[in-house]
Parts: structure tokens; C-alpha cells; sequence
């Protein structure tokens, strides 16, 4: 049985749609308000930051992503009808993948997607399960990002931990947005980054992979955002972030240390100022009972190491249901965490630029710009 579920957001709607080597990748946003200025220049720099242009680290499939603009953009600016966007799939090789058809990679999701589908998935390059599946969110993200900017809200994600380097010092918000795409792994401190790289390196080498950590911080959100009970601000955050392939955990603020804070060392104590309340840590993460309280919002994302590695493993062979074994070749990311930041800053602003269309906050700000 399947339903679908390639859709996500309740005002501002987003549809993504596309395999790893089929014809195209692409997205269709319903909701997106009119009179947002828009041309494929806005989006664009945002598919070329996708990749980090060092061979080293990534997969040898760099392609360089087109974007066109098919509908809901009229004389420059949206026209309040669905928006959709493609790229064109152009640099496929789909020939590792015959060989190991029968043979489902352990850590991927062929043998849950072969159960689900009886056979019938599209299992070149993993199909819908890709990572190339990004590209449809990051083009979605490129139009929230417009639209949020409307109201200043800019949100950051940063590379903060790859196996076992982690980024030690907390680095400024300046620093942050200044450093953190000056290199490959996407981290804002460039010795800590040249480490993450060796790492990575020395991972590939030995035919296995790593994971990490990916932090974003989410600044001017104003207080009041998010719709309990089950629209949540951090509820809906994360259930747009675990839509990222290699995604296993997400926690916000103090996130799983809550567990050993006692409620006095837990609890932010607010605080007024000039009329406004903020509070004095913010351990919360900028959410209180699925609200936003106008902190930053802090979350941290855990991404698993990469599945396919060349390092001997065993599966089972699908077509005789014997035990085999499967070393995985073709073009395959290390590590995912760098290529996984534009998609995590895309899926964060997706989601907030619905819930901020839901509060009426982003109309007001276009309807007041065209009056
Ligand atoms: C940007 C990105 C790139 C990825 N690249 C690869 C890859 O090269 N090889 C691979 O086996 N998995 C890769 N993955 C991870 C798989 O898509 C993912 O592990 C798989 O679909 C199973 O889903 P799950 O890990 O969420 O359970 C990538 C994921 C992302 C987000």
C-alpha cells in the first residue's frame, strides 16, 4: 500500500517530484504570494552553492543545475498561481547500478523501497531517495528565503561536527554567515575545517564513510509563530528536516541535555526591555509549547554516515534470497553533511515561510510594498 507523500506545508505548499537519473528534478510551490519579485537569478546562486566544488570530498557527479522557471512568475514578479521549477538530470551514469540491483545497499533504503514498491522503483542512483532529490528543496528554499527576507529573517546553517572533529569554539553570528561557505565541509572555522577535510579524506581512502552534526540558527523570527497542537513550530521543523535522506536526529537548544538539567539551571528567566521580553539564556531553543518566544531559534541535526561505501559488507541477494556480499562503487559521497547545509537552510525556511503566510505577517509586508 502507498499514499502519497511528496508534499509538505499547509498555506505555502511545496511538491517536490523528480528521480536521481531520470529526466529532471523538480518542485512545484501553491501558495507562494503574488507580487513576490522572482526570476531564476534569485534561485540560481543558490544551486550553485549546493556543491562544494572540492572532488576530495564529494561525489565525482557534480553537475552544474539549471534552474527554469515554468509557471506562477509573470512580467518579474509571482502571480499567486503555482510555481514550478525544474533542472534537467544531465550527468547520470547509471551503469554501477545495474550490477547491484538484486544486492540492497545495508544503511540505503532499496530493501524498504523494494518491500513498499514491489520492484517497481526507479533504483538508478536511488531513485527518489537520493540526495539529488535536494535539489528540489533548495529550489523551494531559494523562494522562502525571498519571501522571509521580507520580514529580516535569515537563517544559517553550519557544518559543526564531522566524525569526530567538532567545532569547538561558538563562533558569532557574523563570523558564522562571513565563514561558513570559504570552505568545502562548510564550517565557520577554517582550521577546525581543514581537519573535518582530512578526516573525510582519510575516510574515503580506507572505503567507508562519515557523519556529523549540522547546526542552523534561525535569527528574527518574530515572538508568536507556530500553530499547537500539532503544527508546532519545532514539530513541523523537524518533520521537514527528517524529510532530508541521512537525516536521524534533531534537537532544539539544549536538546537531549535537558535530560540532566535540573528545571532551575533548564529554565530561560525572562527579562523586559524598552517593552519587549526576552529572556536571559535560551535553552529552549527560541520555542516554548510549539511557539516562537523572538530568540534565536538553535537547532542541531544528526546526519548519518553515507550508506554506499566500497568497504566489504553483506546483504542478501534479492532475486535468490541467498546471503551475498556488496562493496559498493560508483559515484558516492564520503560524506553527506556538506551537500546536506543548503538543504537543511532550505527545508528551515520553507517551513517558516508557511507558518509565517499562516500568521499573515509576509502578506502584510508585500501588500504595504505594492500599495
Ligand atoms: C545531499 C545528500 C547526498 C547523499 N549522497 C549519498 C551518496 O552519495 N550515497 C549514498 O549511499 N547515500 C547518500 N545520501 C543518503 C541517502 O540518500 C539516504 O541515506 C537513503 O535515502 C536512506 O534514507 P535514510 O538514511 O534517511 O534512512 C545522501 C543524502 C543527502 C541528503
Amino acid at each position: 500500500m502507498w499514499l502519497a507523500g511528496n508534499s509538505i506545508g499547509k498555506e505555502f505548499t511545496v511538491t517536490s517530484f523528480g528521480e536521481s537519473h531520470g529526466k529532471i528534478i523538480g518542485v512545484i510551490i501553491d501558495g507562494c504570494p503574488a507580487g513576490l519579485q522572482l526570476s531564476e537569478a534569485d534561485i540560481q546562486p543558490e544551486l550553485d552553492n549546493r556543491i562544494p566544488r572540492q572532488p576530495k570530498i564529494v561525489s565525482a557527479r557534480i553537475e552544474k543545475d539549471i534552474v527554469k522557471i515554468l509557471s506562477g512568475v509573470f512580467n518579474g514578479f509571482t502571480t499567486g498561481a503555482p510555481i514550478c521549477m525544474i533542472v534537467e538530470n544531465k550527468e547520470a551514469d547509471s551503469s554501477e547500478y545495474d550490477a547491484i540491483r538484486n544486492l540492497p545497499r545495508p544503511g540505503h533504503a532499496d530493501y524498504t523501497s523494494w518491500k513498499k514498491y514491489g520492484g517497481f522503483g526507479d533504483f538508478r542512483g536511488g531513485g527518489r531517495f537520493s540526495g539529488r532529490a535536494t535539489v528540489a528543496l533548495v529550489m523551494a528554499g531559494a523562494v522562502a528565503k525571498k519571501l522571509l527576507r521580507k520580514y529580516d529573517v535569515d537563517v544559517l546553517a553550519y557544518t559543526s561536527s564531522i566524525g569526530k572533529v567538532k567545532l569547538e569554539r561558538q563562533k558569532t553570528y557574523e563570523e558564522t554567515n562571513k565563514n561558513r561557505f570559504e570552505n568545502a565541509v562548510r564550517c565557520p572555522d577554517t582550521s577546525c575545517a581543514g581537519e573535518m577535510e582530512t578526516a573525510i579524506i582519510e575516510a574515503r581512502k580506507q572505503g567507508d564513510s562519515l557523519g556529523g552534526i549540522i547546526e542552523v540558527l534561525i535569527m528574527n523570527v518574530p515572538p508568536g509563530v507556530g500553530e499547537p497542537l500539532f503544527d508546532g513550530l519545532d514539530a513541523d521543523l523537524a518533520k521537514a528536516l527528517f524529510a532530508i535522506p541521512a537525516v536521524k536526529g534533531v534537537e532544539f537548544g539544549a536538546g537531549f541535555k535537558v535530560a540532566e538539567l535540573k528545571g532551575s539551571e533548564n529554565n530561560d528567566d525572562f527579562r523586559g526591555h524598552e517593552g519587549e521580553i526576552s529572556t536571559l539564556s535560551n535553552n529552549a531553543g527560541g520555542v516554548l509549547g510549539g511557539i516562537s518566544t523572538g530568540m534565536p531559534i538553535i537547532a542541531r541535526i544528526a546526519i548519518k554516515p553515507t550508506p554506499s561505501i566500497a568497504k566489504k559488507q553483506r546483504t542478501v541477494n534479492l532475486a535468490t534470497m541467498e546471503d551475498a556480499s556488496i562493496s559498493v562503487k560508483g559515484r558516492h559521497d564520503p560524506c553527506i553533511v556538506p551537500k546536506a547545509v543548503p538543504a537543511v537552510e532550505s527545508v528551515v525556511a520553507i517551513t517558516l515561510a508557511d507558518h509565517m503566510i499562516r500568521t499573515g505577517l509576509i502578506q502584510r509586508v508585500l501588500e504595504k510594498e505594492h500599495e
